[in-house]
């Protein structure tokens, strides 16, 4: 099958198109704006094999998608700004991306009677105390990041229920690995901490989130895309949660680092408490997570440590403005 991946230069996306391409006889496209986010070296292994092509395009831009959609026999939507600070600054982005980015897409598989899966995320359910939310719950999103990407999950389920597109949406919890923008808790600690930098935990950090190593994230999208019913959503959920002060303990671990790095700094405002996601009815489609927390976070460290070509660039570039402005405080190396 020929594949249109939106937003496929970002982490999940370039996963995700890694593993097709492997695991596949797909012919994989990829249309992505290349936001700071979205990099041509996430996909650099990737870029001889003939199955392969690019189109640097917003997924907004209806002419530029009418010409991607070329041939392909479904659609798979990573297109989004993804980072809850930054949609606190600024959120117009998320707007844009998500709402009419989503109808584009919506409205060219819809041209084409082709199949639509939508990458979502736990962040619809909003916060959760105890217990999970299940694909039933109400959402009730409290970031402009959240409640951007709730719309676009309503958008597409009504597209089902009036135009009858086969739509699916994999609605996954927080992810880690390679080629994770240093913004993210995971990747921006272990980068700190390889430097020597200190590292910035929001409010108690005591708050909860479900890790899931992002190969099983992609490999769950494989099987809704062949295997999830028109018109639903599955929750994908990671094997293990932890609070975050947990994680950056075990980062400085693995880093050989000490916990004296560790700055307890001003909380993000609106920060959710826990997400916590159910599973059940992913894994009775027969997909269920290979990688616990412990071995995906040691996996991921190492990746950071042996691909200093990767996020030299990035830690060198604009992000260190990007840094200054949010933490009000420079990195020192
Ligand atoms: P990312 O920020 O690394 O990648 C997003 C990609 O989308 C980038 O390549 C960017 O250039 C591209 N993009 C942004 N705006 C675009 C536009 N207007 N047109 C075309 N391309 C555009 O994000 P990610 O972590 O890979 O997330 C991918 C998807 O998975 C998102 O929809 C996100 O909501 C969802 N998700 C992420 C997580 C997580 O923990 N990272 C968890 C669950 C769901
Ligand atoms: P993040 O990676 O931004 O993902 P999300 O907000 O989408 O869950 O943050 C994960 C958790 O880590 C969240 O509770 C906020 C916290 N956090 C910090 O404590 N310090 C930081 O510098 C960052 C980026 C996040």
């Amino acid at each position: 099958m020929r594949l249109l991946v939106c937003g496929g230069a970002g982490f999940i996306g370039s996963n995700f198109v890694r593993q097709r391409l492997r695991g596949s006889e797909d012919e994989v496209v990829v249309l992505d704006k290349l936001t700071y986010a979205g990099r041509r070296e996430n996909l650099q292994d990737l870029e001889d094999d003939p199955r392969f092509s690019f189109v640097h395009a917003a997924i907004e831009d209806a002419d530029a998608v009418a010409g991607a959609i070329d041939g392909a026999g479904a659609v798979v939507n990573f297109a989004a700004e993804t980072h809850v600070d930054r949609s606190i600054t600024e959120p117009d982005a998320f707007v844009r991306t998500h709402a009419l980015g989503t109808f584009v897409a919506l409205e060219a598989a819809r041209e084409r009677g082709i199949r639509y899966l939508q990458v979502s995320t736990d962040e619809v359910y909003g916060s959760i105390a105890e217990g999970s939310f299940d694909e039933s719950s109400p959402l009730n999103p409290s970031s402009p990041y959240s409640a951007t990407k709730a719309g676009a999950d309503l958008l597409v389920s009504s597209y089902h229920e009036t135009f009858g597109l086969e739509t699916v949406i994999c609605r996954g919890s927080n992810n880690y690995g390679p080629y994770q923008h240093p913004e993210k808790l995971i990747p921006l600690m272990v980068l700190n901490a390889l430097a020597g930098d200190r590292l910035p935990v929001y409010g108690d950090g005591l708050n909860v989130r479900n890790w899931l190593y992002v190969e099983d994230f992609a490999s769950a999208i494989s099987h809704v895309l062949e295997h999830g019913a028109p018109g639903e959503a599955y929750n994908v959920g990671g094997p293990d949660e932890c609070p975050n002060i947990e994680v950056v303990r075990r980062v400085l671990e693995l880093c050989g680092r000490d916990e004296e790095l560790i700055d307890y700094v001003t909380d993000r405002p609106g920060h959710d408490r826990r997400y916590s996601l159910g599973s059940e009815k992913v894994r009775a489609l027969g997909w269920s997570p290979a990688t616990r927390f412990e071995q995906g976070l040691e996996r991921t460290v190492a990746w950071y440590r042996d691909n200093a070509w990767w996020w030299e660039p990035i830690r060198s570039g604009a992000y260190r403005e990007y840094y200054e402005r949010q933490y009000g405080r420079a990195l020192e190396s």
